[in-house]
């Protein structure tokens, strides 16, 4: 960075700071939802109830075609060849037998491929989608051990298997950085969504010298790589300068504009699909296949599928990195927080700018005289690492929540209690309210309904023949986003019918029922009356399914746009109407048409309203309120985790036999869905917990476990019994006063089953995967 360079981007922070600021002090009238909406205390319509999947017939019928299903006239099939070296360059590359063996249509090297634009990297701005910001096959340069080198194109996916293992490739090497520990010398402040993963407030080190009681641990999770249910696929086509992309995405309208950027065209000239996802968990937006695809298609004039092999997704799709935490509480005697202090070390790669972010649910968690998180990111030469459910929250519970257990230890408190009795007022690093917390009564519900006084508080004397047995608990949290961008597309016709159309994202969690709730809701019509299109990036709107925010997005969309057909409506209402003269503000929707807020009985059908009006349909188009709440807020999912573990003392062998969560995400919408939800987070969760590592082999950065044979990740037996609850308060300053739902299940987990493990045998371990290894 030059002396400008840094001048702006001081500029540019104090300006933010300023807007932060102001943000936080506006009164609250002047902040979206700061006037909570009315049909927020709407009860006893369709939202919270119970609906099952409006695409579970399509699913289990198998009509659902996903990516890699949907076929063009004359496609051809794509493999990747990948290097076997994380640094240098490469020597020498023979492709002719593949290029001369059965069926192959195209061999594509940095040699041959077209010029193209490197991806932009997310976060970089509104609709950059890139895993990374590397040139993508443009030279020889080996940027990490599985980088793609060539694609070969043929008529069966088998020939271009077949030849893709044709290809010889030699490489001349140079240094690399493949060691973590290594790493560290180079480390470097980390920065996160454009602000400093650095916090202090008081002098926390100094504190905790002076406590009476305290910890000070390390604890460390591994690298995990992403293994959704379906592996990354796309099928594409060119049609003259325009690109047509099916794909499995969390982000239709990223995609298509990073894509347009990589080839230099318009994003109007790229249409992506994406009508059905099997799972995207932070993995699903732009990597470098769909680019390789797209250059291997227009080089040979053909459409193109590329589906990944489960060791492609290992290979070039990045996971989460590992993380060193230190984590140290300094208290009084009464349990009371003096000093809370979470650093640490992350790697990263050189070409990506995602440091996991373990410290954030410390900024909110507990009241404390004084704080110091801060994260350092170091860089190696390795795939970048990428957002993976709870990118933060989910390994950074695992420390916090760990050492509030072992402080309760070390008090003789109770651990629910210990986290009661620093329950901040307000957010105790930011100072601003929170918009709802509930976490107490999540506790109180779910201790109750669990059993938690049945918990010995003495470590490892309940024993069962060879089964030792234990009890443990943890906070789950996770943050409440709203993303700009939320837009919404409604068209209202003559027979009372309502289509939405939102450039969003179905990837198993339940989008398209929950969507048909909510407007169905607001609009006051039946489900069967409403169809919700998403999927498309012709579509309005820039809503990613992240950050456990798409349905906040959605709800404030369709606020918006429900609101602008209001607008249109009463325009056209006759003045014999009953709704004649009133305001969009005083009306909303109720069996098949609009009537007066506080009087229900002016009322007229939305049929009767175009009918007299002599309009097929009202078409309307509208944009989110800017979503400022979460700055003017302190606003969070939260929930508390409770397990019962058995360890064989024999064995060492684990099994979690059973499971509660305890939540308080604000509204629930789709009862069922939600609890899938809660449940599915949990899963993974407790995969994080005793079997998820990603085996990087440190002398020369290859994943040495790129299967699901090697990864383990939880199988049916592996998954007690899982209890769901939550306690259903609405968040009165979120669209529909719901928080999210998606993420917060997988945060916790770790640390309840750590605590569990403590409880049973009174063996504290710090560092995950929990295998029975590290307890004989
Ligand atoms: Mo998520 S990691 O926000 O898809």
């Amino acid at each position: 960075m030059n002396a400008l360079q840094k001048a702006t981007k001081k500029a540019k922070e104090t300006a933010q700071t300023v807007i932060k600021k102001a943000i936080e002090l506006a009164p609250d009238s002047w902040i979206p939802g700061g006037v909570p909406d009315p049909l927020i205390a709407h009860k006893g319509g369709l939202i919270g109830t119970s609906v099952s999947r409006v695409d579970g017939p399509l699913k289990v019928s198998g009509t659902a075609h996903f990516a890699a299903e949907i076929a063009i006239d004359r496609m051809v099939y794509a493999a990747l060849a990948f290097s076997a070296v994380p640094r240098g360059r490469v020597a020498t590359l023979d492709t002719s037998t593949a290029e001369n063996a059965p069926g192959v249509v195209l061999v594509m090297t940095y040699r041959n491929a077209p010029r193209m634009q490197p991806s932009p990297v997310f976060m970089s701005s509104a609709k950059a989608g890139g895993g990374d910001d590397l040139p993508i096959m443009q030279d020889d340069q080996i940027h990490w051990n599985g980088q793609p080198i060539a694609v070969v194109l043929a008529e069966t996916q088998e020939r271009a298997d077949h030849a893709q293992s044709l290809i010889r490739v030699t490489y001349a090497t140079e240094p690399a950085v493949t060691v973590f520990e290594n790493s560290k010398a180079d480390a470097s402040p980390a920065e996160f969504q454009g602000e400093p993963l650095l916090l202090e407030i008081g002098d926390a080190e100094a504190a905790l010298k002076n406590a009476t009681h305290k910890v000070d641990v390390v604890y460390r999770t591994p690298r995990h790589n992403h293994n959704a249910i379906e592996p990354h696929a796309t099928t594409l086509a060119w049609r003259g300068d325009d690109l047509i992309v099916h794909d499995g995405s969390q982000a239709v309208s990223h995609l298509a504009w990073s894509l347009a950027h990589v080839f230099g065209i318009d994003e109007k000239q790229v249409h992506v699909t994406s009508p059905f996802v099997g799972g995207a968990f932070g993995a699903k937006c732009l990597w470098q296949h769909q680019v390789l695809a797209a250059a291997a298609s227009k080089l040979a004039g053909r459409p193109v599928r590329v589906a990944l092999s489960r060791e492609g997704v290992y290979r070039i799709v990045g996971g989460r990195t590992l993380t060193e935490q230190r984590v140290a509480i300094g208290a009084q005697a009464d349990g009371r927080f003096d000093a809370l202090i979470h650093t640490g070390f992350v790697p990263m790669s050189r070409h990506n700018n995602v440091p996991e972010p373990f410290i954030l649910p410390a900024r909110s968690a507990y009241a404390s005289k004084s704080f110091k998180l801060s994260i350092e990111a170091t860089q190696m030469d390795m795939l970048a690492n990428t957002f993976m459910r709870a990118p933060g929250e989910s390994v950074g519970t695992f420390g916090l929540e760990c050492a509030v257990d072992e402080l309760a230890n070390e008090l003789d408190i109770d651990p629910i209690e210990l986290r009661i009795r620093n329950e901040p007022e307000k957010d105790p690093t930011t100072g601003t309210p929170f918009s709802s917390r509930h976490i107490v009564e999540a506790y109180r519900a779910g201790s109750k309904r669990f059993g938690w006084d049945k918990r010995n508080t003495k470590p490892g004397i309940r024993r069962e023949g060879e089964w030792l047995v234990g009890m443990g608990c943890a906070t789950a949290t996770y943050p409440y986003y709203r993303m700009p961008g939320g837009a919404a597309r409604m068209t209202l016709t003559k027979d009372g019918q309502v289509t939405i159309e939102i450039a969003a994202h179905e990837m198993g969690m339940g989008t398209a029922t929950t969507h048909t709730i909510v407007a169905a809701e607001r609009l006051g019509l039946p489900m069967d009356n409403v169809t919700f299109k998403y999927g498309d990036s012709a579509f309005p709107g820039t809503v990613l399914a992240g950050g456990s925010q798409q349905t906040a997005s959605i709800g404030g969309a369709v606020i918006a746009a429900q609101r602008a057909l209001t607008t249109e409506l009463l325009k056209i209402a006759a003045k014999d109407s009953p709704l004649a003269g009133l305001k969009p503000n005083e009306v909303g929707g109720r069996d098949g048409g609009l009537c007066k807020l506080n009087d229900p009985q002016r009322y007229e059908s939305y049929v009767s309203l175009l009918t007299r009006a002599r309009k097929n349909e009202l078409k309307v188009e509208a944009t989110a309120s800017p979503p400022l709440e979460f700055m003017h807020w302190s606003m969070h999912s939260y929930g508390a985790m409770f397990c019962d573990v058995r360890v064989n003392a024999v064995t060492g062998e684990i099994r979690v036999s059973r499971f509660l969560g305890s939540f308080d995400c604000g509204r629930i919408i789709n009862a069922k869905t939600a609890a899938s939800q809660f449940r599915g987070g949990i899963i993974m969760g407790l995969g994080l917990a005793l079997m998820e590592e990603t085996q990087f082999d440190e002398r020369n950065g290859r994943i040495m476990n790129p299967s699901l044979a090697e990864y383990h990740v939880p199988v049916q037996m592996d998954v007690p019994e899982i209890d769901i609850i939550w306690n259903d308060i609405a968040d009165p300053h979120t669209p529909m006063g719901a928080r999210g739902v998606g993420e917060i299940g997988i945060t916790g987990v770790g640390a309840a089953v750590a605590n569990a493990i403590y409880n049973a045998t009174g063996k504290r371990i710090r560092d995950l995967p929990i295998t029975l290894d590290k307890l004989l």
